[in-house]
């Protein structure tokens, strides 16, 4: 099975770092006294959840859940499943979940109901990408790094077939 090429690049080392920095400067501004819970979305945010959180200059709380919600090619097979849970109780905590991008939106919308009956005090969405065009349920995203077009995208966390998550930079999939 062909596995595509890296394509062009669409956000590179130094856009990402300066998004990121600012990203985590307003967290930590939103949540300065109140010790958050950020949530990193396994696998593909892990990436940008060390990054981001490095830029939160306020006291926070961190954990991790994985879901399955694709095979292992790049279209949708529309079933979530959580295949590691949280270690920790959300009850009473202001919970920040963090993605790598939300794309047809199911995914992020079945944690968030998930989570919700767990009680947090709050629940807000911090995402990577958001492919706006390619959403099909609707989810309220409270911090956006960049809004980008609709193509597959690999690097910074980001995989295709398991591939490309160490490149350190946005590219598209190139699947010519
Ligand atoms: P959704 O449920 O369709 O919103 O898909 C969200 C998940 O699918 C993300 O958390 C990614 O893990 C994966 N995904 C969606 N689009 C891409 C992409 O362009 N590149 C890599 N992974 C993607
Ligand atoms: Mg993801």
């Amino acid at each position: 099975m062909a596995v595509g090429a890296v394509g062009r690049v669409l956000v590179n080392q130094d856009e990402l770092a300066q998004r990121v920095r600012a990203l985590g400067q307003a967290i930590a501004r939103d949540y300065a006294d109140a010790n958050p819970l950020l949530v990193c979305v396994l696998k593909g945010a892990v990436i940008f959840f060390a990054d981001l959180i490095r830029a939160v200059a306020a006291p926070l709380t961190t954990d991790f859940i994985s879901v399955s919600s694709y095979g292992t090619g790049s279209a949708s097979s529309g079933v979530v499943k959580i295949t590691s849970d949280l270690s920790i109780s959300i009850e009473d905590r202001d919970v920040i979940l963090v993605e790598d991008i939300i794309d047809s939106g199911r995914t992020i919308s079945y944690l968030k109901r998930n989570l919700a009956t767990r009680h947090p005090k709050s629940l807000r969405i911090c995402t990577l990408l958001d492919k706006i065009e390619r959403r099909e349920v609707d989810v309220e995203l409270d911090y956006v790094g960049f809004t980008i077009p609709n193509v597959f995208i690999i690097g910074y966390g980001m995989d295709h077939d398991g591939l490309y998550r160490n490149l350190p930079y946005l590219a598209a999939l190139d699947e010519a």
